[in-house]
């Protein structure tokens, strides 16, 4: 069987699900074109998480993939938290707002109680980042006939999903945006371009690999599959799709091109890529004082929010891959035909 027949799709495109600037809308758009659409469920609360595979329902019909994180929840440590907050003092003073308090609004790692949900819709595709959930999660999620899916960026990550049952493994290559989906190392001196991870990975796993990362066109697509790929996850392309929520000052960054993207744990704990900004260059892009993931993204929503008021990207974290600078504003369902045309 080859992958689309797996995933039941035309076309070997599958959406990259982008928790914060999409929904339901973008995915039904590339389902509809014959992608494989993505919901990001990752920061979604169970109400919306219902909400949104309804309306996915109500306007396609085709397959989908819904995506979950399933980072391990540590302990907070409220002393690094405090010392984080106590730096960022400044900031709060600068924009007015209060020092926030408590622990809401986190990522949440999948668990029984979005399975319960998963289980009524039965979606055709699960895929998860930063590993994969526990052994009797992910039987209950292939019980149902999900295909699974995780994302590696190192070949024995690939490794590990090949062993520990994904069916489909995303080899998430350095250009990505996003946060990178390691999940057995933090070192970052083994982590791949694409190809370098594409090409490692044939190597090393039998299952179908998807590559992801810097892929914007058809061309780069072609590139892929010749090295091996069974089809291609593109999220950065998205961005400027009218059918995604990407914030204002968000799309304003990509269309105006020219700040580089770079590595940073200052957002959420964790190494994500994104366009360059204040937050990030201030705060030393990767900073050892950063609270764990998912800790440390309470401290900057508040600054994030007063400063897109005022219309500056200061405290947003404009998530785009390194190649994000050829981005165009156009219809998700005509970007996915001018990918993969007929
Ligand atoms: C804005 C943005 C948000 C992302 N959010 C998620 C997410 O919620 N879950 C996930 O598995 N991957 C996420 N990613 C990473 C993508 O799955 C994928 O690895 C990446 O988009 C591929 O590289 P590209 O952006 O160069 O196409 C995100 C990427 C971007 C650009």
């Amino acid at each position: 069987m080859n992958i689309c027949e797996e995933l039941a799709i035309d076309k070997p495109i599958i959406q990259a699900p982008m928790a914060g600037v999409q929904d339901w809308r973008l995915a039904a758009a590339v389902s509809n074109a014959g992608g494989l659409g993505s919901i990001p469920c990752g920061m979604l609360a169970a109400e919306q998480l219902v909400e949104h595979l309804h309306s996915f329902n109500k306007h396609s019909s085709h397959s989908y993939n819904v995506n979950f994180f399933c980072h391990d929840m540590p302990m907070p440590d409220e002393s690094t938290l405090e010392e984080w907050l106590a730096m960022l003092l400044p900031y709060y003073e600068e924009f007015e707002v209060e020092v926030p308090k408590g622990l809401t609004g986190l990522r949440l790692p999948f668990d029984d109680s979005f399975a319960d949900i998963l289980e009524e819709f039965k979606p055709p595709v699960v895929s998860f980042h930063f590993g994969l959930p526990a052994a009797d999660l992910l039987d209950r999620v292939k019980s149902w006939g999900s295909k699974v899916l995780s994302s590696a960026t190192t070949a024995e990550e690939g490794v590990w999903l090949e062993d520990n049952g994904a069916d489909i493994v995303i080899a998430q290559g350095l250009e990505a945006g996003g946060h990178r989906g390691m999940f057995l190392r933090t070192d970052l001196n083994q982590q791949l371009d694409t190809a370098e991870l594409l090409t490692q990975l044939k190597e090393s796993i039998s299952l179908p690999i998807v590559a992801a990362g810097g892929i914007n066109k058809h061309s780069d697509i072609v590139a892929m599959m010749d090295l091996g790929a069974s089809a291609v996850q593109l999220g950065t392309a998205y961005l400027l799709c009218e059918e995604a929520r990407t914030s204002i000052v968000h799309r304003a960054a990509i269309k105006q091109g020219t700040a580089k993207t770079a590595l940073t744990n200052v957002f959420s704990g964790r190494l994500a890529r994104g366009v360059s900004n204040r937050a990030m260059k201030e705060l030393s892009f990767i900073s050892q004082l950063a609270p764990e993931f998912p800790y440390a993204s309470i401290a900057l929503a508040p600054l994030r929010a007063a400063a897109e008021k005022r219309g500056r990207n200061d405290f947003t974290p404009m998530w785009a891959g390194s190649h994000y600078a050829t981005c165009r504003e156009i219809s998700a369902g005509e970007l996915t035909r001018q990918l993969w045309p007929e």
